[in-house]
């Protein structure tokens, strides 16, 4: 993040809260968070683990105990960073593991409260020697503009033929026990197979055919989802639901939060993003802070930065992870209309995503405070959520004296879907006994 970008934002919020005035959110979080107990989760990497796998005879005399719902720390305390270091090496459960990769990363939380709002602090070390802030990169060749760069698992970036270009995210579940199962086994109740780089994956047509994942969300790849939202006992991601007994789990509240916070496409805005997994990976209502820069007909930039503004009109690739450049395009602070006779030049690189925190509205808009910098190898994240943040048609809404279920998930050097490190779930109390407990502020 550039410092001008966020105090421009940040300003704004700030001005925007104080004038609101009903919700002093800003000043109250913890002025010393070093007061508050640090909890130290241990990630680890999952490789293809799956909800299937993890019912079969081939996850030896466990396979009926997690069928009855056992928790997964029931047997596995303690058990997770040998068990990132045998998966990520590769084997039956890692086809193409990434070489060097770390089996595990050690997440620092903190967390406390007030009446309005929750306040986590995440720290947590990277692989890289920079922030991942790049993601969807464009980049002229002389005559067009083209994607450059991705994520490690790709074959293009495992060649060398592109370079390792991906934002780092951390993400957080939480269930208020209303999914069953979450409670022991957190987010493996939301991996399958047939999901994105996960065994048995239907292809593009396959998925576009069917008439809930293709028809209605107009996906054409599978993600998370809950096994309720299934007929069949495998919760096979094609066996869906009709489409109002969905309606009806999701008016129980039968559904995950799932929030991320992304080193591109959120945190430069100051923002997280906000959405849930019931029978999809699903946005809240309302609008995120970031979508493309892409004209698709074209295949050309939308916007450019602003040279009035950032100095530059574009980046180049050896600007990637100089402080001293933007690395991400914001509509209403650093960006103009692209203009086709600027005078562009081989190598010129643009973001393929375009954020505003202005436009950004509804429910999916409810992460609106949460920053993140990098320093010294490892990022440091702040989050404000209102316990309640008044959309319980795709939140969850959190009180003083009660405890949720939760689960972490970082996406650490250049890596998107399952190449990620994950947490058993753990409980967080809102003041009161859990693996993590929020400190109440004065
Ligand atoms: C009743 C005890 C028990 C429960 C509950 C249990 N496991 Fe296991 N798990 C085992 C045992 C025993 C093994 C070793 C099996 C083997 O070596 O093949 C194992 C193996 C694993 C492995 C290692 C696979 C490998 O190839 O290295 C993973 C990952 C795993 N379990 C994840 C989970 C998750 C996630 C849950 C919760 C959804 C869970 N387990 C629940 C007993 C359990």
């Amino acid at each position: 993040m550039t410092t001008s970008t966020w105090s421009a934002s940040g300003a704004a919020a700030f001005a925007a809260c104080v004038a609101a005035a009903a919700t002093p959110a800003f000043a109250a979080a913890p002025a010393d968070w070093a007061a508050i107990p640090v909890q130290t989760v241990t990630l680890f990497y999952p490789g293809q683990v799956d909800y299937g796998w993890l019912r079969s005879a081939e996850h030896k005399r466990a396979n009926a105990k997690v069928r009855e719902g056992e928790a997964c720390l029931s047997c596995h305390e303690g058990e997770e960073a040998e068990l990132g270091a045998t998966l990520v090496k590769g084997g039956r459960h890692e086809p193409v593991p990434i070489a060097g990769k770390l089996g595990a990363v050690a997440l620092q939380v903190q967390a406390a409260h007030d009446d309005a709002n929750l306040y986590l602090r995440f720290q947590w070390k990277t692989q890289m020697a920079r922030a991942g802030q790049m993601h969807d990169y464009m980049m002229y060749d002389g005559e067009k503009w083209a994607f450059i760069g991705g994520p490690r698992s790709k074959e293009a970036v495992r060649s060398g033929a592109q370079p390792p270009l991906y934002e780092d995210r951390l993400s957080v579940m939480i269930d208020d026990g209303k999914v069953p199962m979450f409670a022991n086994q957190g987010c493996w109740l939301t991996c399958h197979t047939g999901m994105r780089d996960m065994p048995g994956e239907p292809t593009k047509e396959q998925v576009q055919a069917h008439p809930l994942i293709g028809q209605t969300h107009k996906e054409s790849d599978v993600r998370k989802y809950l096994p309720a939202t299934r007929t069949d006992e495998a919760a096979s991601w094609d066996k869906t639901r009709a489409p109002e007994e969905i309606a009806r789990l999701k008016e129980a509240g039968a559904f995950v939060e799932l929030m991320q916070w992304r080193g591109h496409r959120s945190n430069p805005v100051g923002m997280a993003d906000d959405g849930y997994v019931l029978d999809y990976r699903l946005v809240d209502a309302g609008k995120g802070p970031f979508g493309w820069n892409v004209d698709r007909k074209t295949m050309t930039p939308k916007f450019m930065f602003d040279p009035a503004k950032v100095g530059v009109k574009a980046l180049a690739l050896a600007d990637v992870g100089n402080a001293s450049k933007p690395h991400a395009l914001i509509r209403e602070d650093n960006a103009v209309a692209y203009d086709p006779a600027a005078g562009w030049k081989k190598g010129d690189v643009l973001p393929g995503r375009l954020l505003s925190r202005a436009d950004a509205s509804g429910s999916a808009a409810d992460n609106a405070d949460v920053r993140g910098e990098w320093a010294d190898g490892q990022w440091t994240v702040l989050w404000t959520r209102k316990l309640d943040t008044g959309h319980a048609d795709d939140d969850k809404a959190l009180k003083p004296g009660g405890v949720v279920n939760v689960g972490f998930a970082v996406h650490d050097d250049n890596v998107t879907t399952r190449f990620h490190h994950v947490s058993f779930p753990l409980t967080l109390g809102i003041g009161t006994k859990a693996t993590i407990s929020s400190v109440a502020l004065e």
